[in-house]
């Protein structure tokens, strides 16, 4: 932790270097912190801030608490930079006047002493000191506690915790000595396993890190001295919290009263609470475990098979159904296995986190419902409920919303414990009409609707995906991130942002067939519907909702399942794009969107970044800001809350050559990025700043 003082009382010209190193100056590792010691300091700020506002200076003084996105309430800034051209090149690229910068890469070290990154002498001791790989989310927490970074201004806040997902493991992409072949195709004899090293180490590689950045001469740089770096991985314990806590799915013999499980992975999207938390989603992590084809008991057999029937990617059945073989050294992945044949129900939560407390451990919150989440964006509505979005991606799941009992109190941070823990879970019904409803999963509804389908509340928030199914809510085009722009002190302003990335798998007709909110067959594109809650009340039970855009291509021809046309209208002007992923606002309302799986769209040009303003109409003007290296996707997008750095996290470039050449022996590779070290491509953090320090976008 550095104890530098805020950055408010600069004056509003003061040149943004000069004051980042004015800033550090007094940087060093405080020897006290004890949440107590940092609440005190938050509240002594906050008693500062409301004198000041009383005194009429609160025009200068901004209100946050740690204000993030999107107050939309004056007209987005102007998108004034160089839209980029498609390219396919093996580096990011960012419009003219801009620069960007790798903040940390996978193999950093997270602490002092460490020696560099070495490809060939991984061990899961030392992957879990370092950054693990394949970088999802990003999000900025100020340092110290209780800071509150200017909105959208011209000078950075200086020092922030950094909290990073690692979404998944591979073989070959993460080991030199992999053995080959390991492949889904079992006919690709021999098989030989990886080593416990692999595996062991891989487990480490996932799950999130928190790592201090600090702003130096205009870069952002990790303090490996921070205290307040951590791991959290595939063997880190934490508490299972709300209604699912102990339950009898959830217990194994190594935990048998269900209320403490090791490890969090599969780790994508997320969000941030009011009170300076983490909160990090488990999505594919199914793909884990194996031989579900050997569970003896009928019920848990019926509950498996019944998750697999609504999967994608089912978990598999049996042990060559899969590449990474982590049930061969822990049983607990092994669903033939008493260790591994529950342990799956201990997946599939949102996880909280706190990184301004290094020691203290995660909790699953269960009230949150078990799916594969992709994304947890918590706002608050005008009394101060917490209102979490949260998505289910995969094709023809869900879109889900928490709304806790109680209230947030901005006053005492460890009054908002219960709040993800005591509250309803909703699942989204989207009518044609152009409204919609929130759809609560409670226990006594559903026992009516399907007598005896669920045991109890917490048999409902394990198997939501069937709860879900059984209200009725509306199957859709594989929800990825949701999110709500919020005010500098977290208030909503009734706007939720829906992302659906695609689904190839919607037919013309028949079940699976077109709904109003998901309106093209085959949508490789994806697109985003724009929800306005009732009253613009973010807790509200009715919505209505429209087409924010359809990703696509808008010199397509309508009718074709690219095109941007919806009701005979382009919904967006500009450069193509599809597989809107992970979306951020700058402080204005802009709205930037991260692509995965662009390609079936613009064949010529990688994954990418796009903005456009959430103000206005059809058709939408679209900028393209972004363009990954090879075969990577952008991930996190996020901007700093004075919104002069836009971060992103580069995961897996060249994945498609992190696989065996079957064409030949089988036992090579071919490189197909070297992004960013120009040898082995290694999943990275980016930050982009304009080179002059000024506004992103503008
Ligand atoms: Fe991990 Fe839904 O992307
Ligand atoms: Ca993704």
């Amino acid at each position: 932790m550095t104890s530098h003082d805020t950055p408010q009382a600069l004056p509003q010209d003061a040149d943004t270097d000069a004051y980042d190193q004015a800033s550090l100056a007094a940087r060093g590792v405080d020897e006290s912190l004890t949440f107590a010691r940092i609440a005190e300091r938050h509240l002594e700020r906050r008693s500062l801030l409301k004198g000041l506002a009383l005194a009429g200076a609160a025009a200068s003084v901004p209100a946050t608490l740690t204000g993030f996105s999107g107050e939309a309430k004056a007209a987005p800034a102007a998108l004034t930079f160089e839209s980029l051209g498609v390219t396919k090149a093996d580096t990011v690229t960012v419009p003219p006047g801009y620069k960007s910068q790798v903040v940390i890469q996978w193999g950093d070290p997270l602490f002092a002493g460490m020696a560099p990154f070495d490809l060939n002498a991984q061990t899961p001791a030392e992957q879990a000191r370092r950054f693990g790989f394949n970088n999802d989310m990003v999000a900025l927490f100020p340092l110290p506690y209780g800071a509150q970074p200017k909105l959208g201004g011209r000078f950075s806040h200086p020092s922030y915790l950094m909290a990073v997902n690692h979404e998944y493991a591979t073989g070959v992409g993460q080991f030199a000595d992999y053995p080959i072949p390991v492949s889904r195709d079992a006919t690709l004899a021999p098989r030989t396993l990886p080593t416990r090293n692999h595996v062991e180490t891989q487990m480490e590689s996932v799950g999130v890190s928190v790592v201090e950045i600090n702003m130096i001469n205009g870069n952002w740089v990790p303090n490996v001295n921070s205290a307040y770096n951590r791991r959290v991985t595939a063997t880190t314990l934490m508490d299972v919290t709300g209604p699912a806590r102990g339950d009898t799915l959830l217990q194994t013999p190594a935990d048998p009263t269900g209320v403490l499980i090791k490890g969090t992975f599969a780790n994508c999207a997320g969000g941030l609470t009011p009170w300076g938390t983490y909160l990090t989603c488990e999505e594919n992590w199914d793909g884990y475990f194996n031989n579900r084809s050997a569970v003896t008991d009928a019920t848990l057999k019926t509950l498996h098979a019944s998750w697999s029937s609504m999967n994608n990617a089912a978990t598999p059945a049996t042990s060559t159904d899969f590449t990474l073989f982590w049930e061969a050294y822990d049983s607990r992945f092994d669903l033939s296995k008493a260790e591994g044949v529950k342990e799956p129900f201990r997946f599939g939560w949102v996880v909280e986190i706190d990184p301004y407390t290094p020691g203290a451990r995660p909790k699953k919150r269960t009230a949150l419902g078990r799916f594969k989440h992709e994304a947890a964006q918590s706002v608050l509505n005008a009394s101060n409920r917490l209102v979490v979005y949260t998505g289910d991606d995969e094709r023809f799941q869900y879109a889900y919303k928490y709304v806790s009992n109680g209230r947030y109190n901005a006053a005492n941070r460890a009054a908002n414990d219960t709040l993800l823990d005591e509250g309803v879970l909703y699942v989204a019904k989207f009518s044609d009409n152009g409204t919609g409803t929130w759809l609560p999963l409670d226990f006594a509804t559903l026992n009516l609707l399907s007598p005896g389908k669920f045991r109890n509340q917490a048999d409902v928030l394990i198997r939501a995906r069937e709860a879900a199914a059984v209200l009725g809510a509306t199957p859709m085009d594989r929800p990825e991130d949701i999110e709500a722009p919020r005010d500098a002190n977290w208030q909503g302003n009734g706007k939720v942002y829906m992302v659906m990335t695609n689904n190839s798998n919607r037919t013309a007709t028949g079940t699976t067939a077109p709904n109003a909110a998901n309106p093209r067959a085959s949508n490789i594109s994806g697109h985003i519907l724009e929800i306005t809650e009732a009253d613009n009340d973010m807790a509200a039970t009715r919505f209505a909702w429209t087409i924010f855009l359809l990703a696509g291509n808008p010199s397509a021809a309508a009718g074709t399942n690219t095109s941007v046309v919806w009701n005979g209208v382009p919904t967006f002007q500009g450069p193509a794009f599809g597989a809107p992923d992970n979306i951020a606002f700058d402080s204005t309302g802009n709205l930037f969107i991260a692509t995965d799986g662009t390609a079936p769209t613009t064949p010529t040009c990688n994954d990418q970044v796009l903005v456009t303003s959430t103000a206005g109409g059809f058709p939408r003007q679209v900028k393209r800001f972004l363009v990954g290296p090879a075969e990577c996707e952008i991930c996190g997008p996020l901007l700093s809350p004075d919104d002069t750095t836009f971060f992103c996290a580069v995961q897996h470039p060249g994945e498609d050559g992190a696989v065996v050449d079957r064409s030949a022996t089988n036992s090579k590779l071919r490189r197909t990025s070297v992004w960013p070290t120009g040898s082995v491509p290694r999943p990275a953090v980016v930050a982009v700043r304009r080179t002059d320090g000024g506004r992103i976008g503008s």
